[in-house]
């Protein structure tokens, strides 16, 4: 009975731990609806490239920073500047929870990213992206999506 109960649970675990990665064509068809291809001049190969090193695709993502912020979600966005966790200071530049970051609608995050990227440093605002996607070639990251 115990055993029947410990591999039920198990199994809805993996269940759970799976759902909050998505598979990177689903993320393209996410970004395109969401009108993100050539937004401020970055493709969607751009966000894909932006999420995968930032997130590995995993939505539900939280990192601390040595500093005390918070990172979150599939753009890991940052607590100290753009939402408010409620556990340290916030400018709260994008007027919303960080834990709406989280949610598997990517709509938050989606808003957030827009408005982060429309400021100055466009997508070099992450460290990421500038390292690892930033004049690399990218077009591997659509391959085998269709958007419709
Ligand atoms: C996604 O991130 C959460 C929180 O950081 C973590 O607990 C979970 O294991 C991650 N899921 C995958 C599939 O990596």
């Amino acid at each position: 009975m115990t055993r029947v109960l410990h591999i039920t649970v198990a199994c809805c675990l993996l269940v759970i731990n799976q759902a909050t990665r998505m598979h990177r064509c689903e993320l393209a068809r996410v970004l395109y609806k969401n009108e993100l291809d050539g937004y401020e001049g970055y493709s969607l190969n751009d966000w894909i490239c932006l999420a995968f090193v930032e997130s590995k695709f995993n939505v539900s993502k939280i990192n601390e920073n040595a500093d005390g912020s918070t990172d979150y979600g599939i753009f890991q966005i940052n607590s100290h500047y753009w939402c408010n966790n409620y556990q340290s200071h916030s400018e709260n530049y994008c007027h919303v929870d960080c834990e709406d970051l989280l949610e598997p609608d990517l709509i938050s995050s989606i808003n957030c990213a827009k408005k982060i990227i429309s400021g100055q440093r466009g997508m070099r605002n992450w460290l990421e992206w500038r390292l690892h996607c930033a004049g690399r070639p990218l077009s591997h990251w659509m391959t085998g999506c269709h958007l419709r």
